[in-house]
């Protein structure tokens, strides 16, 4: 079993055959379910894996063990990618507590049956776990993603358990850059909680941090201030980089040759543009892109004298997840009533400091001189 700090060793499983993960997201790259073994004086287990990975988890165990009994698992979170195989932990290794705070315990009776009274023990926020050389401090983190979910800093090597914070979706075995596939996971998974992350991180603050284990993707260790640095401008919704998104659906292809427009006037302007289709891509792509730039313009066909659903769905994810400090752009098209921009505008009244494009484009069916002019303006205020 792989070692990653002194006496902590990865004990978890990667999930390759996974489409869907939470039955909604696409995980092309698979899923990382983590576990870790701290081996001490006391030797504790750091969570559970999927329901499918109980086997081979219960192996990797042993193996990093080498002929040790656990005396803890550390349920830091109960979601069943991470607590499924609690049950089947606690019967083969029946002289292990069961360690958890108050609503970890409710839930695992919902989930199994049994609060484990007669061996569990109930941590509070600040509480230590002392192992030996390694000691756990309890740092509680609710809606980072449930309301029972705290994290635990180990400080004799200086490391997080982080939970589901600074998870990526992708199993370990495809190696790929971290940022994209984090700021996904973010956006689709946590999103909604940036003030619940912010609050963890200035928790965390207060320990040096020199490796942090999340329960889903890598290990990280090195450059972890970029890391952090994402996680708190994601969390305190600040844009992460200058340029423009633009989303568009398109139906007979006249909004997309829009938005394609309007993308190539902006690169001529020197201005970065991504471009996402909502029809054709999963919207959890289209979602984090919004949230990395500081512009988006939201481009849509008129559908039954309403944004065309794909459209709607999208903006509707934007508003549940908090989505504010951005400009927004409009273009709308429609051959008998193009409706959009305003209706798009009352949807996102709920969003915060907002500022709406001066320079909106209003297309009947085809792109003409008439619309392209306009596209040509809101490129320029897009650019200053
Ligand atoms: Fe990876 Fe919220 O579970």
């Amino acid at each position: 079993m792989k070692e990653i700090s002194d006496g902590i060793f990865y004990v978890g499983v990667d999930d390759t055959h996974i489409d869907l993960f939470e039955g909604i997201l696409p995980v092309p790259n698979g899923m990382a379910y983590n576990s870790y073994v701290i081996k001490d004086e006391k030797c504790a287990v750091m969570d559970s894996v999927d329901a499918h990975f109980g086997k081979e988890w219960l192996q990797n165990i042993e193996s990093a063990l080498e002929g040790s009994k656990p005396d803890y698992i550390v349920v830091l979170h109960m979601e069943p990618d991470h607590s499924a195989n609690v049950f089947e932990f606690a019967k083969k290794y029946p002289e292990a507590k069961v360690v958890g705070n108050f609503k970890t315990f409710v839930m695992l009776e919902e989930y199994f049956g049994t609060d484990f009274a007669d061996r569990r023990l109930v941590v509070k926020d600040g509480e230590k776990l002392n192992l030996g050389k390694h000691e756990l401090t309890f740092v509680f983190a609710p809606m980072v993603h449930w309301p029972e979910v705290m994290t635990a800093y180990e400080s004799f090597t200086k490391t997080v358990f982080a939970a589901d914070g600074f998870g990526k979706f992708g199993a370990l075995c495809n190696d790929e850059p971290w940022d994209d596939e984090a700021r996904r996971y973010y956006f689709a998974i946590v999103g909604k909680y940036g003030a619940q992350v912010q609050s963890l991180l200035k928790k965390l603050s207060a320990f040096e941090i020199k490796t942090i284990c999340s329960l889903h993707g890598p290990v990280l260790k090195e450059n972890l201030g970029h890391y952090l640095d994402l996680y708190s401008k994601w969390s305190s919704y600040m844009l992460e980089t200058d340029g423009v998104f633009i989303a568009y659906s398109s139906v007979y292809g006249h909004t997309e040759a829009a938005a394609q427009k309007l993308a190539e006037m902006l690169k001529k302007r020197g201005v970065k543009v991504e471009i996402g289709n909502l029809i054709r891509c999963d919207k959890t792509y289209c979602i984090a892109q919004a949230f990395k730039y500081g512009k988006i313009v939201l481009a849509t066909t008129t559908y039954n004298a309403e944004i065309f659903p794909a459209m709607r769905e999208f903006i509707d994810c934007l508003v549940e997840r908090n989505f504010r400090n951005r400009t927004v752009g409009l273009i709308e098209n429609g051959s008998w009533a193009p409706l959009t921009n305003k209706a798009i505008c009352a949807k996102l009244e709920k969003c915060q400091n907002l500022t709406f494009t001066q320079n909106n484009v209003t297309i009947r069916s085809a792109l003409n001189d008439k619309s392209i002019a306009q596209l040509d303006a809101l490129a320029d205020e897009l650019s200053k």
